[in-house]
């Protein structure tokens, strides 16, 4: 908790956030994964001091591959010590790997049943929203899902402090968000037991990279 607060003030673009995720809302995130038979493929992306990476790795089983993007290095070395090493001596059979590397530059394999996503995309660049999410449904496999989140209200929350350059990119954001559910079969859940309160938003696979690279463009033009 203290490390995550340090990290959030010397990060805070990067983090979007001063409290870690809880239980329920990484229960809702990871709920996809009971119905997904045979091995499965998972990606986690932002996770911090690692609440929705417990969700992930409570579910996993003998021959999953569970792969976690992380950019901050102190985040890291706290997931490896205090979960990583001591869930790979228990489970030998699930192939578990942390990438210390920003989203954009990760090498992955693709082909992912469940991608879940913590990051801050409030605070990141329209142009660089698009392209993330752009990667993320070019790795989901056809049946898979991309799980995100946000604070319910972040941006109306924000807007009144947020400049006029700061609600313009605030409305694109929203403008990519509601352009992805659209195309993406998007469901949404509100977490109350967060905090703040949460809402997912699910995206399903089953749409070609160059689909989803055109599609996420087109919002641009509006
Ligand atoms: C809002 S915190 C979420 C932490 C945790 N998943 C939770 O729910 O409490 C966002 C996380 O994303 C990480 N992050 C930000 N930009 C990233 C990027 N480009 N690639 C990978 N991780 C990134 C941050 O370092 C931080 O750990």
């Amino acid at each position: 908790m203290l490390e995550f607060l340090t990290q959030s003030v010397k990060h805070f673009r990067d983090t979007g956030s001063i409290w870690p995720s809880s239980p329920l809302l990484a229960r809702a995130m990871t709920k996809s994964l009971e119905g997904v038979s045979g091995s499965r493929r998972v990606l986690e992306v932002g996770p911090g001091t690692g609440p929705l990476t417990k969700g992930v790795l409570r579910r996993l089983r003998a021959g999953d591959h569970f792969d976690i993007v992380e950019i901050n290095d102190v985040f890291c070395k706290l997931l490896e010590k205090e979960l990583l090493q001591k869930f790979r001596t228990r489970h030998p059979q699930v192939a578990v790997n942390l990438h210390n590397a920003p989203i954009e530059d990760a090498a992955l394999r693709g082909g992912y049943d469940l991608i879940v996503c913590g990051l801050p995309f409030n605070n990141f660049p329209p142009k660089l929203v698009r392209s993330i999410f752009r990667q993320l449904l070019a790795l989901l496999s056809d049946s898979g899902e991309l799980v995100y989140f946000e604070y319910a209200g972040v941006r109306a929350m924000k807007a009144p402090i947020a400049g006029t350059a700061g609600r313009a990119q605030l409305k694109r954001i929203d403008a990519i968000g509601k352009s992805l559910r659209r195309h993406h079969a998007g469901s949404t859940e509100l977490i109350l037991g967060n905090f703040p309160p949460a809402v997912t938003i699910r995206l399903k696979g089953g749409v070609t990279s160059k689909n989803a690279k055109s599609r996420v463009k087109a919002t641009r033009t509006k």
